[in-house]
């Protein structure tokens, strides 16, 4: 059995779909999920899914300490991030090399880095109204949405999308394909 740990400062809706599709899986299970956001809703969502919940501060999750030990306790595979907005510090990097995997929701190079997340990017693609928008999932490093890319899908976009309606296409590729590229990244 694989066992993977889902980051999320949000919504958490990629961790609720990735809940789901693992949820009777043979060879993944979701261990637990994280956020580093006390009032996240992710944490209402764990708890109605009977999944466990760590919730963490920012100051504990850069020292390591708190984390580290979890981890010990959980022998993790993967380190997926949903919608996790915390910069991953070394000591993490260093302990689960290139077992960390991110989504964004943009075509990488283009609309990443820091700021770039969220409604944020789907903003900034309309305001330069590309025709075409779509995911990125990538391996993380020491610097926002630059690792190497795992997985990339795009879809079209007409002038009369809205934020809203940008969201919702890039979000139905998430649900699609961020679990089977966890699968395929874990050899599952
Ligand atoms: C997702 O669209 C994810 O791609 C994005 O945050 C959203 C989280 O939504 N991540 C980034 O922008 C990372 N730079 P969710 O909490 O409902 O899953």
């Amino acid at each position: 059995m694989k066992r993977i740990a889902v980051f999320a400062s949000g919504s958490g809706s990629n961790a609720e779909n990735i809940y789901h599709y693992f949820k009777n899986h043979k060879d993944v299970s979701v261990e637990f999920i994280l956020t580093n956001k006390y009032d996240a809703f992710v944490i209402e969502r764990a708890k109605k899914l009977d999944i466990p919940i760590i919730i963490i501060s920012n100051r504990a999750f850069k020292n390591g300490d708190f984390l580290l030990n979890v981890l010990s306790q959980y022998p993790i595979d993967l380190i997926v991030l949903a919608g996790f907005l915390q910069l991953i510090p070394s000591y993490l990097l260093e302990r689960f090399p290139n077992k960390i995997i991110n989504i964004h929701p943009a075509l990488l190079p283009a609309y990443g880095g820091k700021g770039m997340y969220g409604k944020h990017v789907h903003k900034a693609v309309k305001e330069n109204k590309e025709e075409r928008s779509g995911i990125t999932i990538h391996y993380v490093n020491e610097h926002y949405d630059e690792g190497e890319i795992i997985m990339q899908e795009s879809c079209s976009l007409s002038q009369y999308d809205s934020v809203e309606d940008i969201a919702k296409k890039v979000g139905e590729l998430e649900y699609t394909y961020y679990p089977k590229a966890i699968e395929e990244v874990l050899g599952a």
